[in-house]
């Protein structure tokens, strides 16, 4: 990989990003054996540093680490010297101080992650941050397509929901624009940003017209708990219009997918019923997440057996 650091997909190069995936390939095998850990990580320590709830992400790279041997700590933030005032960049050097291989930083405020990296000596790993990127959620995407449609290049990619605050759609309009799939997004006119086609995505406020043949249809999360009455009158007028069900996917192609990064509001973004059932894709997500992620570890925090390899 070119920098030390994942810290978005803007940063990387088409090849990289099928580096990774080509790498998560191989590790998927992995976790289809009996004994599903490899030595490849032996000796090797990493910490997990989550100043946001998470269930998938922090799970999956708790996981990952595992598959690969590594020794993974769990850094709870709420029974840390935080507490006690310590900044969030010292909290960053005491811990590295004691030499961990690579550092997961999921934060709600957006570049954090890079701050971290700036005093950091090991890699830091994105695992979110505020409404910036959030790379390993794009990559295991891109992986669940590929894996699903045997492609991404030419496909049709419609993302539904929050665009403007969503730091999923960001890292995946980066993602499968660079892997060469025509990307759409949805949205109330409140919740895409402006100038949004600069992005090179092409921008709707009519959902049927956004999912006219389209391959993927990505629902966003609505953070409903904040953003009702300030961005759309109500959930229930939201669902009317942007949330999907199967009505609504008979104006995407036969063979559309169905995707969603979890947690899902039901009801709200997606109905129940294709939450549950083909064509959504959502627990293959959850399960590329772990493969993608000891990708990742492997190819970061690795680096040196990589190199030596
Ligand atoms: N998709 C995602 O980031 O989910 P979590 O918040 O549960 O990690």
């Amino acid at each position: 990989m070119s920098q030390p650091n994942l810290l978005g997909i803007e940063d990387l190069e088409p090849a990289e990003i099928l580096r990774i995936l080509d790498a998560a390939e191989h590790m998927v095998e992995i976790g289809h054996r009996a004994v599903k850990k490899v030595p490849t990580l032996r000796g090797r320590t990493i910490v997990n540093l989550f100043f946001e709830p998470s269930t998938r992400t922090r799970a999956s790279f708790e996981i990952a680490g595992k598959r690969l041997s590594a020794d993974v700590i769990n850094f709870s933030p709420s029974s840390s010297s935080l507490k006690k005032s310590e900044s969030i960049l010292d909290t960053a050097r005491t811990l590295d101080a004691m030499d961990p291989d690579a550092v997961v930083v999921r934060h709600g405020v957006a570049g954090v992650p890079k701050r971290v990296a700036d005093v950091l000596s090991a890699p830091v790993i994105n695992a979110g941050d505020g409404a910036h990127e959030h790379p390993t959620q794009a990559l295991l995407d891109c992986f669940t397509v590929r894996q699903q449609k045997g492609r991404i290049d030419g496909l049709t990619v419609t993302i539904v929901g929050d665009i403007l605050h969503s730091r999923v759609a960001r890292s995946n309009i980066y993602a499968f624009l660079k892997l060469g799939a025509e990307v759409r997004v949805a949205a109330p006119p409140p919740m895409l940003p402006p100038h949004v086609e600069q992005m090179g995505v092409k921008a709707f406020t009519s959902l049927r017209e956004a999912l006219d043949g389209a391959d993927v249809v990505m629902a966003l999360r609505i953070q409903n708990e904040r953003l009702a009455g300030a961005y759309f009158p109500s959930a229930r007028e939201y669902s009317a219009t942007f949330g999907l069900d199967r009505a609504k996917m008979r104006y995407a192609k036969d063979d559309a997918i169905v995707m969603h990064p979890g947690p899902v509001n039901r009801g709200v973004e997606l109905s129940h019923d294709l939450a549950d059932h083909r064509p959504s894709v959502i627990l293959d997500q959850v399960r590329n997440g772990v493969a993608l992620r000891m990708a990742v570890l492997y190819l970061y925090a690795g680096r040196r057996t990589a190199d030596e390899g």
